[in-house]
């Protein structure tokens, strides 16, 4: 089998391109990825991107091609580049095993190929990492210090979703793999990387700090009459100093989610279609547990077709089961700090929803037992736009367990109209004075 790109020539042009973009091979005609300098922009989480030194050695790696498993001399090669490497991968990749990179150290990765996992659903049901956190799998998961791992806007990585979809059909048990997890990330970057068709989340960013996201594509569509399942973009969990920007996303469940333990958080300038929004929560799913959400900034985003635009959402003070695999409620904790400036809505069923009554039918039941979370210091500003037709002439609905549960909640320059032209604002049990302009009615 002949290497597209020799360690040699990858060393050679890794070097050239410490400054350079992107540049061909000319050789084999193949693309070789420099690393692209990616900067928050314009706001940053409140602390500097770590320093990230450049990488003195190249190990590319050959596919073995035909569905067989890479996943073994993926591995070899990160062994081998780690501390101080970039492990290149330009050619098309078949994960079928489970894959524990969370030894990383100072290492690059330049993706102008693919990765697919292969869909073994038996194998996988049996050998993917496990989370207890809202039961969550993973193929695969990445950890470490100082990773950059950059697809250069031709790298892809491919979930395999649809006969996982098709699977969920007939057993809505069945437990997916997320697509990619960072799990114990500590400064490092993802960027320009294409991502198709997740079992479930696309990504999940766990127990992870200073880690920049940016110039990402993710893809969910399925092509038969199942529907994709969850296929959140990014969730977010025990982790701080996260910034998640420019990127387009088309999927079906939360665009951007703040699981419980996110802080210092910015998004900003995504366009999400299709999606549940870009959402706090859920938390207080876990009796028992304490879930914080603090210092999120969710700037310049656009959003079509979703159910909702801006959204918070945490359970009640009773546990219910909501979904086979989603149940929960009667955890304790805060949301705190929240804003949301600059947010277009384009045909979403609500431009803005709090809710403190997540995955509870009954609300008689969520009145008896308030949410044991509290929702205080957030703000909407600039936002306009229109909804769809499913609540008109209602545009947004905040409603809380209590006063003692929600307070300073401020809302300024929101022009979002319903399709018939009129706004309406669902907003009760709280002091609803901070929010401008609003036309509140009761629900
Ligand atoms: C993803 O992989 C599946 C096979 O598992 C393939 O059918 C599909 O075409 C791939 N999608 C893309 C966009 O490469
Ligand atoms: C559904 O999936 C679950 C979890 O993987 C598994 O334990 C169960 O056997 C499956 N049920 C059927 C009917 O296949
Ligand atoms: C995060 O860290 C905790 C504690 O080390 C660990 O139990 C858990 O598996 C890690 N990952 C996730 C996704 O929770
Ligand atoms: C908003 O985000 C878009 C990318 O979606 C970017 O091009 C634009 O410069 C951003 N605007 C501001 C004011 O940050
Ligand atoms: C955006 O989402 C809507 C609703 O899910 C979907 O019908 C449409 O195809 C999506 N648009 C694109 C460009 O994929
Ligand atoms: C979140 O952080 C608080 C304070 O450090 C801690 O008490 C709580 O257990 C954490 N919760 C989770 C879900 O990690
Ligand atoms: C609130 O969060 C923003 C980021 O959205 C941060 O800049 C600010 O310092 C936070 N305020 C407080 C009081 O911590
Ligand atoms: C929203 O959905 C409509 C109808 O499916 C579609 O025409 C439009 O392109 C979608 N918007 C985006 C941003 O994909
Ligand atoms: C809702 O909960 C209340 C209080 O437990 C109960 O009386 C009522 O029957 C429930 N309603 C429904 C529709 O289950
Ligand atoms: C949670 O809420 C329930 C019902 O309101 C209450 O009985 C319980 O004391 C609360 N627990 C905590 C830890 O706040
Ligand atoms: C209100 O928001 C719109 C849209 O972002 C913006 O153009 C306008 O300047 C804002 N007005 C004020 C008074 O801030």
């Amino acid at each position: 089998m002949l290497r597209k790109v020799t360690e040699a020539t990858a060393i050679a042009i890794l070097a050239t391109l410490a400054v350079a973009g992107p540049v061909v091979d000319a050789h084999k005609g193949k693309t070789v990825l420099s690393r692209p300098n990616i900067q928050p922009f314009p706001h940053n989480s409140g602390r500097a991107k770590p320093h990230s030194p450049p990488r003195t050695k190249a190990c590319p790696v050959t596919a073995l091609g035909g569905g067989k498993d890479d996943a073994p001399h993926l591995l070899s090669a990160f062994h081998k580049c780690n501390n101080g490497g970039t492990v290149v991968l330009d050619e098309d990749y078949t994960i079928a095993t489970a894959l524990d990179l969370t030894f990383l150290n100072s290492v690059d990765v330049a993706l102008s190929g693919s990765i697919t996992f292969k869909p073994d659903i038996d194998y996988w049901t049996a050998n993917a990492f496990q989370y207890d956190f809202q039961i969550s799998r993973a193929f695969w998961k990445i950890g470490g210090k100082d990773v950059n791992f950059f697809g250069g806007g031709v790298g892809v990585i491919n979930g395999s979703g649809q006969p996982w979809w098709d699977a969920f059909a007939a057993n809505s048990s069945l437990l997916r793999p997320i697509s990619l997890v960072l799990d114990g990330l500590h400064g490092g970057s993802i960027s320009g990387i294409h991502m198709v068709s997740p079992p479930n989340w696309f990504n999940l960013i766990a127990n992870s700090s200073d880690v920049i996201v940016s110039d990402m594509v993710l893809t969910a569509k399925s092509s038969s009459a199942n529907p994709v399942k969850n296929s959140d973009g990014w969730d977010t969990y025990r982790s701080d100093h996260i910034v998640i920007q420019n990127s387009n996303i088309d999927n079906t469940d939360d665009c951007v989610s703040f699981k419980p333990n996110s802080t210092n958080i910015v998004v900003q300038g995504l366009s999400c279609n299709g999606s549940h929004g870009i959402s706090v929560g859920s938390l207080g799913q876990y009796l028992g547990q304490y879930d914080i959400v603090e210092n999120v900034y969710v700037y310049n985003n656009t959003m079509s077709n979703a159910s909702d635009a801006a959204r918070i959402k945490v359970w009640p003070g009773i546990q219910s089961v909501f979904q086979p695999t989603l149940s929960g409620g009667g955890g304790s904790g805060y949301v705190k700090n929240v804003t949301y400036e600059k947010f277009e809505s384009i045909n979403n069923d609500w431009a803005i929803e709090v809710n403190q009554c997540y995955g509870q039918s009954n609300q008689t039941l969520c009145d008896l037992y308030p949410s044991n979370m509290t929702i205080s210091d957030i703000y909407f500003i600039d936002m306009w736009g229109t909804t769809s037709k499913k609540y008109d002439p209602k545009v947004g609905t905040l409603v809380c367990s209590s006063p003692q549960q929600c307070y300073d909640i401020y809302a300024k320059n929101i022009s979002v109209t319903s399709p018939t032209g009129k706004s309406e604002w669902v907003c009760s049990n709280f002091d609803t004075s901070g929010l401008e302009g609003f036309d509140c009615v009761p629900s």
